[in-house]
C-alpha cells in the first residue's frame, strides 16, 4: 500500500507560525471526517450525487468489454490516436506516462510486444494536429474518440478533420478505426455514433470527466495497449477498502484532504504542489492539478454563501524542478504545500561508473542514480522544513499498475473529502461554462446569436 508521511508538516518539526498541530487536529476533526466519510459510501450508489467513480473498480462488465474489445483489435492497428480534452484525456497521459516503458512511441513493435503507439490531441493547436497527422498513417490507426458530453468544441473539431481524412482514406471501411467513448444515452456524438455504426464504450452515469480514468475512458486505451489492467482495479480496491475506514488515523486520504484544508484556512497556504521525484510520474501532476482545480475552486458553498474558495495546485517535478522552483519555494512567500512522491524502487538501477576522480564529483562514482534521485528528495524536504515549509511525503514502492491506480485512487477520494470539508459542490465546473458559450457564440452556434452581440459589445471595451 501507499503510505503518507506528515510530519514534516507538523508544528513540531516546522514550528507553530506555519505548522499544524497534527494529531491534535485529527483529534478535533475525528467525528466530522468520519461522518464525511460515512456520508460519501451512503451517497455514492445515489443518482445525481455524482460519485459512482467510487464503484468503478468493480465494474466487471466493463473490464471484461475493454479486454475483450482489445483481444479483438490486437495487432490490427500501429497506432491508437486519443481525442478528448481534460477529464477525457488527462488520466489516460497520466497513466501511459507512468506505465509503459518510456519511449513508447520510439521503440520498435517487437520491443513494444506489438501493442500499438499511442498519441494523445488533447488540444486545438491547428500546428500540433497538423504535424500529428502527417507523421500518423490514419489507416493503420485506431481512433478513439473520448467526451462525456459529446459535444465539446475541442474534441469534436478534431474528430470532425479525423474522421473526413479516415474517410477519404478508407472509403466505408473507416468505422473500423473508429471507436467513440461517450454517455450511453445523449449528447451528439452518441446520436452519430448510432447513425454510423462506431463501436462504442460507456462514460458511466455520475461520472465526471476529471474521475472517469478507471471508466472505459482509460481503461479501453489501457487495455489496447497491454497495461495490467488487473492489477490497476487490485490496487483500486485495496485502497477503496482501506479509504472506507472513518478512523482519520488510519485513512490516508481524510489525513492529506484535512491538512491541506487547514493550512488553507487557518495558515494561509492556499497552493498545493505535486512534486513527483519520478519523470514517469509527471503527467499525474498535470491531472491532480485539473482535478484539485476544477473540484475545489468554488464560489458558492452549499448554502449558496459566497466563500470563492480553492486551494492553487502547482505542478513541479522533482528533480528537475529544484533548477527552477524550489528557490521560491524556499525563500519566497510560505504559502504552500509541497506533496513529494517518492518512490522506494525502480525498475532500473543505474550506476555510475568511478571514471572521474574530481572531487566535486568523483564522489558519484560507484553510486547509483537510484540513490541519487530519492537523497535529492530527503534533501530537499529537509531544506524545505529548515526553512519552516510544510510537506508531505506519499510513498509507492514501485511505478507498476497496482501502485499508480492506488495513488490516483487516492487522490479522488481525497479530493471529495476536501471537497466536504468546503462545504462545496466538488462535481460540477460552473465557472468554465461561460467562456464556453462565449467561444459557441463568436463560433456562430445556433441560439447563441444573444450572447454572441453581447460578446462582441464587451469585446469592444476591453
Ligand atoms: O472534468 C471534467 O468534467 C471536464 O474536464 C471534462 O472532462 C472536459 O471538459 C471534457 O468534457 P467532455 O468529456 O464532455 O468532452
Amino acid at each position: 500500500m501507499i503510505t503518507l508521511n506528515y510530519k514534516n508538516a507538523d508544528a513540531m518539526v516546522i514550528g507553530n507560525a506555519n505548522g499544524l498541530n497534527i494529531e491534535q487536529e485529527f483529534s478535533n476533526y475525528k467525528d466530522s471526517i468520519a461522518n464525511i466519510i460515512t456520508n460519501l459510501n451512503q451517497r455514492k450508489d445515489k443518482p445525481g450525487q455524482w460519485l459512482q467513480w467510487m464503484n468503478l473498480g468493480y465494474n466487471e462488465e466493463t473490464i471484461w468489454y475493454v479486454k475483450e474489445f482489445a483481444s479483438q483489435v490486437k495487432g490490427k492497428f500501429e497506432n491508437i490516436l486519443v481525442l478528448g480534452i481534460g477529464g477525457s484525456a488527462l488520466g489516460g497521459i497520466a497513466v501511459t506516462e507512468a506505465l509503459l516503458k518510456p519511449f513508447w512511441n520510439l521503440l520498435t513493435p517487437e520491443q513494444r510486444d506489438n501493442y500499438p503507439r499511442i498519441f494523445f490531441l488533447d488540444n486545438i493547436d491547428p500546428d500540433t494536429i497538423n504535424g500529428l497527422l502527417q507523421v500518423l498513417d490514419l489507416k493503420k490507426t485506431l481512433v478513439n474518440v473520448i467526451t462525456k458530453s459529446g459535444s465539446t468544441a475541442e474534441t469534436m473539431s478534431q474528430f470532425m478533420i479525423v474522421k473526413n481524412i479516415l474517410e477519404k482514406e478508407l472509403g466505408a471501411d473507416y468505422r473500423n478505426n473508429i471507436v467513440a467513448t461517450t454517455d450511453k444515452k445523449t449528447g451528439i456524438l452518441r446520436q452519430i455514433s448510432e447513425q454510423e455504426g462506431y463501436k462504442t464504450f460507456v462514460v458511466p452515469d455520475d461520472v465526471g470527466g476529471r474521475f472517469s480514468v478507471f471508466s472505459a475512458v482509460g481503461l479501453l486505451p489501457f487495455a489496447m495497449l497491454g497495461l495490467d489492467i488487473d492489477a490497476m482495479v487490485n490496487g483500486i480496491k485495496d485502497m477503496d477498502l482501506a479509504l472506507k475506514n472513518t478512523n482519520i488515523s488510519e485513512n490516508i486520504a481524510a489525513q492529506n484532504a484535512l491538512i491541506h484544508f487547514l493550512m488553507d484556512t487557518q495558515k494561509g497556504k492556499n497552493l498545493s504542489v505535486m512534486m513527483p521525484y519520478s519523470s514517469r510520474l509527471k503527467y499525474v501532476s498535470d491531472w491532480y492539478v485539473q482535478l484539485w482545480a476544477e473540484s475545489l475552486g468554488k464560489n458558492k458553498d452549499n448554502n449558496g454563501n459566497d466563500v470563492h474558495v480553492g486551494p492553487t495546485p502547482i505542478k513541479a517535478l522533482g528533480a528537475t524542478d529544484q533548477h527552477s522552483q524550489i528557490q521560491l519555494y524556499n525563500e519566497g512567500p510560505n504559502d504552500k504545500v509541497i506533496n513529494f512522491i517518492r518512490v522506494k524502487e525502480f525498475d532500473t538501477t543505474l550506476e555510475i561508473p568511478s571514471i572521474f576522480e574530481y572531487t566535486g564529483i568523483g564522489y558519484l562514482g560507484g553510486k547509483t542514480i537510484n540513490q541519487l534521485i530519492n537523497a535529492e528528495a530527503d534533501s530537499t524536504r529537509v531544506a524545505l522544513s529548515d526553512y519552516s515549509r510544510p510537506t508531505i511525503t506519499i510513498t509507492l514502492d514501485k511505478v507498476d499498475a497496482y501502485n499508480v491506480a492506488q495513488l490516483l485512487y487516492m487522490l479522488e477520494v481525497q479530493t471529495a473529502i476536501a471537497g466536504e470539508l468546503y462545504n462545496i459542490n466538488t462535481f460540477n465546473q460552473p465557472g468554465v461554462e461561460q467562456a464556453k458559450n462565449y467561444t459557441y457564440a463568436l463560433m456562430g452556434r445556433a441560439g447563441y446569436e444573444d450572447s454572441a452581440k453581447a460578446l462582441q459589445d464587451k469585446m469592444a471595451t476591453v
